[in-house]
């Protein structure tokens, strides 16, 4: 098959670099010329693991190309993806779908024969029927099939993701576009990834319910988390109390700072206003959205706490920037409302992350930032873990306590145990578990 995917971004070039590894011949589109221009000189515009050999195993091999030309892709393709950004609209929060309508609109005029056009960007639901008129009306003659086919995949993991989805779902209004969509993705209907076929508003609702849901279940510990801190019980073993059982499910049960990242504050967002336009507001969507947004900042109540309520002039280490390990994206990072409370507070910060410091400069200012974890925490007043990469889970403690100024260890993702910190000479204060001072 011949597959066109307009937007070469997260979703779309590893869906791109994915489906050409199962053998369709995929051209992958985007405006961004010095995206297009990086990755035909085989540089990867983001950092996610395995993408760079998988991209260029398949650009090696003749399947995957890439473009910043719409129209020769989409003549030749049989089906034609939409994968282009939906953030949120500045002023009101809802999914801003000036991206899609325009990648429509640019399809329907280069578009020459019976194609399906499947979108796969996170849209509200209705959204296709818009795509769907926007064609019809460009090209009135066109027999073309409009599909939802929201993506899942998390970044960090992307390509496992892709690869060995829990669920394709696969919004079709008629037969047709349902048998393509089977086509293209029967290498892995052949690995038993479970099919879903549903109606194309359904489709879109589904991705928003699923986002929204594990938003609501991440939201829901974190309450949890700080009535263990109040009533002296420990989160972590809350969460493995509960998620053991079945109907609950240990995943999206772990404490933190938040949950932030392209989607999940955006598509909750997008969720409540959809509601709102239907008439059925989501109660329980928009109290996660407002918990949520006052406790990212609230994480840096923990930080002033333990040096005593004031930070001014202090110097606070952060590690990890981006909104979780293994991805350079930084949108929507809890680490921005964190970092930015601590400095209207007056701390001084200095942060390292692995993959994350390129991006994290567009967003943050007054940031100092250090090559590794132990340059980062010379002479800090506190040490803070605001993203849970590898490299953090196994510090060498004694040479930390040895950089810092003090021995506060602030560990907003519960990686470190409290009481081997407090045997480890260190302040350690985590999320949803008691204090342990310094011996
Ligand atoms: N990032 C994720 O983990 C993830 C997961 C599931 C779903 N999604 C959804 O997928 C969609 C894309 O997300 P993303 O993170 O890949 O976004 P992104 O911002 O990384 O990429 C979007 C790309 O589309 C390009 N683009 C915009 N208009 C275009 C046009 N008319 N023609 C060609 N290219 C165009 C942009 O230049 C950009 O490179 C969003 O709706 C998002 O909600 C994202």
């Amino acid at each position: 098959m011949r597959i066109a995917m307009i937007g070469t971004g997260y979703v779309g070039l590893v869906s791109g670099a994915c489906l050409a590894d199962f053998g369709h011949i995929v051209s992958c589109v985007d405006r961004d010329g010095r995206k297009i221009a990086a990755l035909e000189g085989g540089e990867m515009p983001i950092f996610e693991p395995g993408l760079a050999e998988l991209v260029g195993k398949n650009v090696r091999e003749g399947r995957l190309s890439f473009s910043t030309d719409l129209r020769g892709p989409v003549k030749t393709a049989d089906t034609i993806f939409i994968a282009v950004g939906t953030p949120s609209r500045r002023g009101d929060g809802h999914a801003d779908l000036t991206y899609v309508f325009q990648a429509a609109r640019e399809i329907a005029a280069a578009v020459d024969g019976y194609k399906v056009i499947a979108t796969k960007s996170t849209v509200p639901v209705g959204t296709g029927d818009e795509v769907a008129r926007i064609i019809a009306e460009a090209r009135p003659q066109l027999p073309v099939s409009v599909v939802s086919n929201p993506e899942f995949l998390r970044e960090g993991a992307a390509i496992g993701d892709f690869k060995r989805p829990d669920r394709i779902v696969i919004g079709a209004e008629d037969e047709r576009a349902r048998k393509v969509m089977t086509d293209v993705y029967r290498p892995l209907y052949l690995n038993q990834a479970p099919m879903l076929f549903t109606d194309r508003r359904t489709a879109e609702l589904i991705k928003y319910a699923a986002n929204a849901f594990l938003a609501t279940k991440i939201t829901f510990i974190n309450e949890i988390a700080d009535l263990c801190e109040r009533a002296g019980a420990d989160v972590q073993d809350v969460a493995r109390g509960i998620g053991l059982d079945n109907r609950i499910g240990p995943k999206f049960l772990n404490a933190g700072p938040g949950f932030g990242g392209s989607c999940f504050p955006k598509d909750t967002m997008a969720l409540m206003k959809t509601g709102h336009d239907f008439g059925v507001p989501s109660r329980i969507v928009e109290t996660v959205i407002a918990v949520n947004d006052q406790r990212k900042r609230a994480m840096a109540r923990k930080v002033i706490d333990v040096l005593g309520g004031n930070v001014r002039g202090r110097t606070i280490a952060v590690l990890g920037l981006t909104f979780k390990p293994n991805t350079d994206d930084m949108r929507d990072a809890p680490s921005i409302a964190v970092i930015t409370a601590l400095q209207d507070a007056g701390a001084r910060v200095r942060a390292y992350d692995p993959a994350g410091i390129k991006q994290a400069k567009t967003l943050l200012d007054n940031v100092e930032y250090s090559s590794d974890a132990y340059a980062c925490a010379d002479a800090a007043d506190a040490l803070v873990i605001l993203t849970e990469w590898d490299e953090f889970r196994a510090l060498d403690v004694d040479r930390i306590r040895a950089k810092l100024k003090r021995p506060i260890l602030v560990d907003l993702r519960n990686i470190y145990r409290p009481e081997e910190m407090a045997q480890q000479d260190f302040t350690y204060v985590s999320v949803g578990r008691a204090t342990r001072k310094q011996a």
